[in-house]
């Protein structure tokens, strides 16, 4: 049922997601909302939009994580943003598993938008993000601002508007998630970056014939931190399905030049974070003191941010980096 932002049916919500079996996994998100909202709370980079989404957690949490945080942040920013300079915005951006991702928004700030910004979670996690649009207007003022006159296309579990639309769906699902992306008319002859920010259950094929793609998302599962790491996530209930891929950079890069990609790159975490420009890094290392170097440089190095392109070589997508 369409309805407007302004009156949206929340009540109805009656999710087909709801398998406990998908609640570890689901955990993610709130995992990774509280990291960023207590990194941003530090300093380690601007975001006046996530505080309206998540609450500040009572517990700090340790350095390692908010560089960690911050080293993903910036890098997938950049990769945005130089795929959004390369295409003049003439382009649409697909975030699979946003959660509380806020992105959209930072975009709108810095007259940065793509034609349309699609985002994909599980139906529960879009409810919560919709609600809170709902009652923020500091949230909802810039999707209405950016939309036409028509209503908001809203069932509670999808958000519909000319520049952003956010669906509910079940990533491994691929026919439902390529029909909803159709109802909210995603371009397929339009460049497209998709970004998947997924730590566990990837999905092991591209969902959509896209020019470009990021995936950040682990490497070196089999080595002993590897192991460890999957072992926690299983204790949580979340398997690490396509671990297989997870096997290196180069593991990586063949999962994606495998599937159709004709360009494909890899970096970890550390060595991204080595790249990142020297002021910000002495910026934000002397926000908190880190004595562990060692178990920083671990946990970077099993993390890894993948890109593919397909066509624009006139544009030179190719080419994009973080
Ligand atoms: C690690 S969190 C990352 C959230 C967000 N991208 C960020 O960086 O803050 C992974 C997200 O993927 C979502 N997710 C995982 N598997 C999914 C699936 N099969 N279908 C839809 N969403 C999924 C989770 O609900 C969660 O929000």
């Amino acid at each position: 049922m369409a309805t407007s932002l302004r009156t949206p049916s929340f009540s109805s919500c009656s999710s087909s997601s709801t398998d406990p079996d998908d609640e570890g996994v689901r955990g993610t998100c709130e995992d990774a909302s509280m990291c960023k909202r207590f990194a941003v709370s530090l300093g380690y980079w601007h975001d006046p939009y996530i505080q309206h989404f998540v609450r500040l957690s009572k517990e700090r949490k340790a350095p390692e994580i908010n560089r960690g945080y911050f080293a993903r942040v910036h890098g997938v920013s950049q990769l945005i943003k130089a795929f959004l300079r390369k295409t003049e915005c003439h382009c649409q951006i697909l975030n699979l598993g946003a959660g509380m991702d806020t992105t959209f928004w930072r975009l709108k700030d810095e007259d940065l938008l793509p034609s349309k910004y699609f985002e994909v979670d599980f139906p529960m996690i879009v409810t919560r993000k919709l609600h809170s649009i709902k009652v923020k207007p500091f949230l909802s003022q810039p999707i209405i601002e950016l939309h036409s006159e028509d209503p908001l296309q809203n069932d509670g579990h999808l958000l519909d508007s000319k520049r952003y639309a956010i669906i509910g769906a079940d990533l491994r699902d691929l026919p439902e998630l390529e029909e909803k992306l159709k109802k909210c008319n995603m371009n397929p002859q339009s460049f497209l970056l998709c970004c998947l920010i997924l730590h566990i259950r990837e999905t092991e094929k591209p969902l959509w014939p896209c020019p470009a793609s990021s995936f950040p998302s682990q490497v070196n599962m089999d080595d002993r931190f590897g192991q460890i790491m999957i072992e926690n996530l299983r204790r949580r209930q979340c398997d690490l399905a396509g671990v297989e891929t997870c096997k290196s950079l180069e593991s990586q890069k063949e999962r994606l030049l495998s599937n159709g990609w004709e360009t494909a790159s890899a970096v970890d975490m550390m060595e991204l974070y080595s790249r990142l420009p020297q002021a910000e890094v002495s910026r934000i290392e002397s926000l908190e003191f880190l004595d562990e170097m060692e178990l920083l440089e671990q946990l970077m190095q099993h993390y890894c941010l993948c890109w593919a392109t397909k066509g624009g070589h006139a544009l030179g997508l190719k080419e994009i980096t973080y």
